[in-house]
Parts: C-alpha cells; sequence; structure tokens
C-alpha cells in the first residue's frame, strides 16, 4: 500500500536545527532557525508573558472551543497592532481578520481562500524567500515562480527589477512581499520603494500578500507596518499574514492572523466568513493559550509597555552583535562582503556563503547555518561570536590559499 511513498529529503529550517540538537560538540553555535537567543543563550520569556500567564494561572476556568475565527479580544487586538489603533479601514470594518496557527498558518489559509477564489492565479515570491512560502503555495496547488530582489554584489536591493518583473504580470497574480526584515536576506524597501511599488499593485491589479514575521524587529512596531498601513489607507486589497512567534517568543503557542483588506464593510463580512471556512476545513478552530496571552499584553497599558520596552531591548542587542562579528570577522572575509552584517535588518544576515562553505561550517566548526548562507544574528551572543567568526574566517582563509 505504502510502497510508493517517497523518503522525506527533511526541512532546510527545521531538519537542520533538529540535527543540531543531535550534535554532541560541546562548542556548537546555532545560527541556523530564526529564533532570538538572549545573552545567555536562553529563549527568553517575556516579562510581561510571564505576567499574563500568571495572571491568566490565579484566574482558571473552563477551556471551550474558541469560534472558528479565533478569540475575538486577539482578532481585535491583531488589527490594532498591524493597522494601527487609528486605523480608518479598521474603524470602517473593512478589514477581516481570523486568529491563525502561527504566521504559516495564516499563510496557509490564505493561500486555500486564494486558489478557490481566483484559481487561475499564481504566485509570485522574492529571489530569494522564506523556503516555506514556496512550499506552502505549492501545497495549496499554485504554481510559485520568483520576481528579482536579493543583489549578492552589492548586499542590498534590485528594486528597478523587481519592480519591471512585477509590472509585467497578469492582473490578480499573488505577489508575496514580505513586510520588514526580509527573511532570508535582511534586505528590506524603503518608504518610498513601498509607495513606488503599491502603485504598480493597484495599477496591474495585483494581490498582494504581505508576510510580517518580525514586526518591531526593524524600524520599530509602527514603522515595520508601514507597507501594509499605506495599502490600507489606500484601500488595495491585500492579505496580510502576521506571526507573534518571535517578538512575543511564543513560538509554540502558534500564534498569528490572518488579515484581509477589503473594498466594504460588506465584503469584509463575507471574506470572514470564507476564511472562517477555510479555518473549519484545516483544523476546527485555533487553541487558546497563546492568544490569551498576546491579547492580556496588547490591551494592558502596563503590560503592553513592558513589552515593547523589552523587544526594544532584544533590538540593541542584535544591533551590538552586528557590530559583534562585523568587527571579529575584518580583515579576514572580503570587504565587499562584510557591510552587510551591519546594514541588514531584522534577525538575519545573508552572508554571502557557498553551500559547500556552509557545510564545512558545520561539519568542521559546528557552526550551522542555513544552507542558503542565512546566519541568524539574534543567537549570536558574547560568548559564542569569537567562535562563530573564528570559523567563517577560518574558511575564507583557506579559500584564499
Ligand atoms: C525561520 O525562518 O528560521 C523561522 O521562521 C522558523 C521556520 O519555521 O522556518
Amino acid at each position: 500500500m505504502f510502497e510508493h511513498i517517497d523518503a522525506y529529503p527533511g526541512d532546510p529550517i527545521l531538519t537542520l536545527n533538529e540535527n543540531f540538537a543531535k550534535d554532541p560538540r560541546d562548542n556548537k553555535v546555532n545560527l541556523s532557525i530564526g529564533i532570538y537567543y538572549d545573552e545567555e543563550g536562553r529563549l527568553p520569556v517575556m516579562r510581561a508573558v510571564h505576567e499574563a500567564e500568571t495572571q491568566m494561572l490565579a484566574e482558571p476556568g473552563p477551556k471551550p472551543y474558541l469560534p472558528m475565527a479565533g478569540f475575538a479580544q486577539y482578532r481585535d487586538a491583531v488589527q490594532s497592532l498591524v493597522f494601527g489603533e487609528d486605523s480608518p479601514a479598521r474603524a470602517d470594518g473593512r478589514i477581516a481578520t481570523v486568529q491563525t496557527l502561527g504566521g504559516s498558518g495564516a499563510l496557509k489559509v490564505g493561500a486555500d481562500f486564494i486558489k478557490r477564489y481566483f484559481p487561475g492565479s499564481q504566485v509570485w515570491v522574492s529571489d530569494p524567500t522564506w523556503e516555506n512560502h514556496r512550499f506552502i503555495f505549492e501545497r495549496a496547488g499554485f504554481s510559485v515562480s520568483t520576481y528579482p530582489y536579493y543583489d549578492e554584489n552589492s548586499g542590498g536591493l534590485k528594486f528597478e527589477a523587481m519592480l519591471s518583473a512585477i509590472d509585467a504580470l497578469p492582473a490578480r497574480s499573488v505577489v508575496l512581499l514580505h513586510a520588514c526584515c526580509h527573511n532570508p536576506t535582511g534586505v528590506d524597501l524603503s518608504e518610498l520603494q513601498w509607495v513606488t511599488l503599491i502603485e504598480v499593485l493597484k495599477k496591474r491589479e495585483l494581490l498582494p500578500v504581505i508576510d510580517m514575521a518580525y514586526q518591531g524587529f526593524g524600524a520599530g512596531i509602527d514603522a515595520d507596518a508601514f507597507a501594509i498601513r499605506e495599502l490600507a489607507r489606500q484601500n488595495v486589497p491585500a492579505f496580510v499574514a502576521n506571526s507573534f512567534s518571535k517578538n512575543f517568543s511564543l513560538y509554540g503557542e502558534r500564534c498569528g492572523g490572518l488579515s484581509v483588506i477589503c473594498e466594504s464593510r460588506d465584503v469584509a463580512g463575507r471574506v470572514l466568513g470564507q476564511l472562517t471556512s477555510a479555518v473549519r476545513a484545516n483544523y476546527s478552530n485555533p487553541p487558546t493559550h497563546g492568544a490569551k496571552i498576546v491579547a492580556r499584553v496588547l490591551t494592558t497599558p502596563a503590560l503592553r509597555q513592558s513589552w515593547e520596552d523589552e523587544l526594544a531591548t532584544m533590538c540593541r542587542r542584535i544591533v551590538r552583535m552586528r557590530a559583534g562579528i562585523h568587527d571579529r570577522l575584518r580583515g579576514n572575509v572580503p570587504n565587499s562582503l562584510l557591510a552587510r552584517y551591519l546594514e541588514q535588518r531584522g534577525m538575519f544576515t545573508y552572508t554571502g556563503l557557498s553551500v559547500e562553505q556552509v557545510d564545512l561550517l558545520r561539519e568542521r566548526h559546528g557552526v550551522y547555518l542555513i544552507r542558503s548562507g542565512r546566519m541568524c544574528v539574534a543567537a549570536l551572543n558574547e560568548k559564542n561570536v569569537g567562535t562563530a567568526a573564528q570559523a567563517i574566517s577560518e574558511i575564507f582563509a583557506q579559500a584564499t590559499n
């Protein structure tokens, strides 16, 4: 019966992370998965999360199913954080939001919805993008192609090429974009570039899907949502997937949201209904615990302030570690590959290391990066940055000898 089932080669990120856990070496360093670790190399429990959980434990209650669309207070808090408290689109009731299983769950529910209502559309993702984007949309039945994005020579953006490729797409093509802290490159559009791109999205009647998994890790909580708020302000139909895995350090609780900017309140009601049906067909209804934590933190002023302060502190630590590895690599890696450690934003730096170099780093030195060359700088600390820099320097020294 099952003879024809082929072996799963594993996931380029999650399987690597599992392999890291099995690696017996003491001095191994995990810079693969997109997870923020603190200065001690621990996964932080944020103060506001801890406080919210403590309060929740003191008020035990029954655990019924949540509505299919999710916990109402959470959905409202998602909209407010993503679109802004005073968003006119929100006030007009033009945004349909469902609670989802993290950002991946949001993309899956969105992909199913789009496949049902835009069956002829194809999907376009940045070159490169997060590996799971392709998997999710292909499994939902789409053909997935790329538009130009990253310029390997400069470590920056190929904006003109990106714009003209998108400007040539058929109407209703799905264009997947990263709101901030592009994964894997750490290269984002400027506000001016977003405004220019939005003109093209409107003119060509394209369907943007904006993935925002790192809100607060780039230019700030509000600034990171610039593109989303601009789309909403201009009433451009769009899908927005957001996640609290990283900015709340709630990875395993699977807290995310999918919001759709609609033309009217009436349309938003019907879209919400069909998103709800996509949730029902996938997993019925979402889990409670993480959503209650997030909703409590975002709607309790003292907890909210504590969360914002701690997130800002985490970002400052990442910036320090960017400088830390940059300074240790100076003189050991080519200058053309060095500036990007400081310039790229969010959790990742796209190092320019080849697959072979990444494999050598892992096999010889126990330093794990994604094979694309993506390094999670948010996992560096004062104790491991020297080991990582030394290993990378040796790889480059070998290449030049
Ligand atoms: C990553 O990109 O490493 C994270 O978003 C984790 C994942 O699910 O791939």
